[in-house]
């Protein structure tokens, strides 16, 4: 499968690119061309290192908007705030059959503590915001629970859920196959991609809870 990952030089995006290297050609996009290149050669050599002789992918870069054509999964890694100019520069270049994944967490802090946006200030969830700035009906939301430092670790197991929210059956289908290839990650369908502030919401939660318990990188499993 091919899978982009626009923000794929942040540390989300590094994770998912090693994670899915395995079995996936990649490539990471970025707004600028020469990072992204940067970035993929530096995470083929950690893959490389790792995985040796099972490595079937490759990774690569581009700039974000020629990463996003002709994309199997399009991984959208990018902040809240960048959503709108994001879709519009690439609403155009999506193929039909392009499944749009949103990890994206509304987040700000506070004195209160970590806090999700659209609550405190009546604004959309990311789910929600980018699925109305993009033509394309197969998008779906997951990973917002997941941290950035266990998924890029790829020798650990995740042993964690992540709740899976979107209106196409097939692309959640999809979708689940390929965070099933995540090791010790289960995908839970929440619903609708209606409900995807429920997830998104939980981010600013377990952040609240690392911080004054101290726990290191918490994540979320239904037992
Ligand atoms: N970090 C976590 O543990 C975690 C966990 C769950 C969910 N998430 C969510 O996953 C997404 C990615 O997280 P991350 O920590 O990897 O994010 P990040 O490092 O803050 O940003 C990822 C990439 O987005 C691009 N970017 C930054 N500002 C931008 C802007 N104003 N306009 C367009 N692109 C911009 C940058 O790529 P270029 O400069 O190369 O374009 C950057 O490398 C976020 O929405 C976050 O809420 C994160």
């Amino acid at each position: 499968m091919k899978i982009s990952i626009i923000g794929g030089t942040g540390g989300m995006g590094e994770g998912f690119a090693l994670r899915w290297v395995v079995n996936h050609d990649i490539t990471i996009g970025s707004r600028d061309a020469e990072k992204a290149k940067n970035s993929a050669e530096q995470y083929m050599n950690t893959a490389l290192s790792s995985y040796g002789n099972s490595l079937k992918g490759t990774i690569k870069g581009a700039d974000y908007v020629s990463s996003a054509t002709d994309s199997d999964i399009l991984i959208l890694s990018i902040p809240y705030e960048s959503i709108k100019l994001t879709c519009d520069s690439i609403s155009n270049k999506i193929g039909n059959d392009c499944i749009v994944v949103s990890p994206i967490v509304p987040m700000e802090r506070n004195d209160a503590g970590f806090t999700y946006i659209p609550f405190e200030k009546s604004m959309k969830s990311a789910a929600h915001l980018l699925a109305e700035n993009l033509p394309s009906k197969k998008v779906v939301s997951a990973f917002h629970t997941i941290s950035e430092v266990k998924l890029k670790n790829i020798k650990e197991s995740l042993d964690s859920d992540t709740f899976v929210c979107g209106d196409d059956q097939d692309a959640v289908t999809k979708l689940n196959q390929l965070i099933g290839e995540i090791k010790g990650l289960r995908p839970l369908y929440l619903g609708s991609l209606s409900i995807s502030y429920q997830a998104e919401a939980l981010t600013p939660m377990l952040l609240n809870a690392s911080k004054k318990n101290k726990l290191k990188h918490p994540g979320i499993k239904l037992i």
